[in-house]
């Protein structure tokens, strides 16, 4: 089955970055009091828009109480370390601001806690899974997004909201959301930019206009389709092609 996709491409990453920050900023400032749960994710577009919400206008205007903020995956590396996604969305984004966000450990034995706590903090939706209300995506040129890598086992993961995925390409572990999380989400926002990722990203718009890839197939970015919220993908003129 195809799933509704809304495409929007800007002249360059700055420009998503600006464009997906005043779009959350907005979000922030809708008339409703409620706690607005939204997952972050690793990335250089996202590290792009941490520091465009940082910076003074956004950061001043963004109701930031509201937010409650989670992350999509993990590496296992203390906070310290480059590669971590918390290290990077605290250095660009949260050490500026006041707001409630909950750090991702991927250790052995942790998913079931981070699990939990979604349970705990995120309201339900349909089938009874937490539904966030924005989950923040990137893709990798291979077609992964969070650490759902092209033929790993979380691919597979029906139950479970947030696992432990071995990846043997890049012979690590990564803590990652799964797909029926991810799906149950109100709004999904995939961020794609640079030419390196337009043959992979014209190849997913095109599989979600079919049926969802197996398990095995490539590319795993294909599988986000939103069971009932909107799917965005915001992209640059180099990615859109
Ligand atoms: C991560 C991610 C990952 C990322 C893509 C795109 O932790 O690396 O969450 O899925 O979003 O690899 O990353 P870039 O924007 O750096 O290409």
């Amino acid at each position: 089955m195809s799933v509704d996709v809304k495409v929007r491409v800007f002249e360059n990453p700055a420009a998503v970055a600006r464009a997906v920050a005043a779009a959350i900023r907005d979000l922030s400032l809708q008339e409703a009091d409620a706690p607005l749960t939204v997952a972050l994710s690793g990335g250089s577009t996202p590290k792009l828009l941490y520091q465009k919400l940082a910076s003074a206008s956004f950061r001043e205007r963004t109701r930031w109480e509201r937010l409650q903020l989670f992350f999509g995956d993990e590496r296992p590396v203390p906070m310290e370390h480059a590669d971590s996604n918390y290290g990077m969305a605290n250095a660009a984004l949260l050490s500026k601001i006041h707001v409630e966000a909950h750090r991702m450990e991927a250790d052995e034995g942790k998913a079931e806690a981070y699990e939990r706590l979604i349970r705990k903090k995120v309201k339900v939706g349909q089938d009874k899974i937490p539904s966030f209300d924005l989950i923040l995506l990137g893709m990798g040129a291979d077609g992964h997004t969070a650490s759902l890598f092209p033929g790993t086992e979380a691919l597979r993961e029906r139950e479970r909201l947030v696992v432990m995925n071995e990846v043997p390409d890049k012979k690590t572990q990564r803590m990652t959301f799964t797909y029926p999380l991810i799906n149950a989400a109100r709004a999904i926002w995939v961020l794609v930019c640079g030419a390196a990722k337009r043959k992979m990203a014209g190849r997913c718009l095109d599989a979600l206009k079919g049926d969802p890839p197996s398990p095995e197939d490539d590319p795993p970015i294909a599988g986000v389709r939103p069971k009932q919220g909107e799917l965005v993908w915001w992209m640059d003129k180099a990615a859109s092609g």
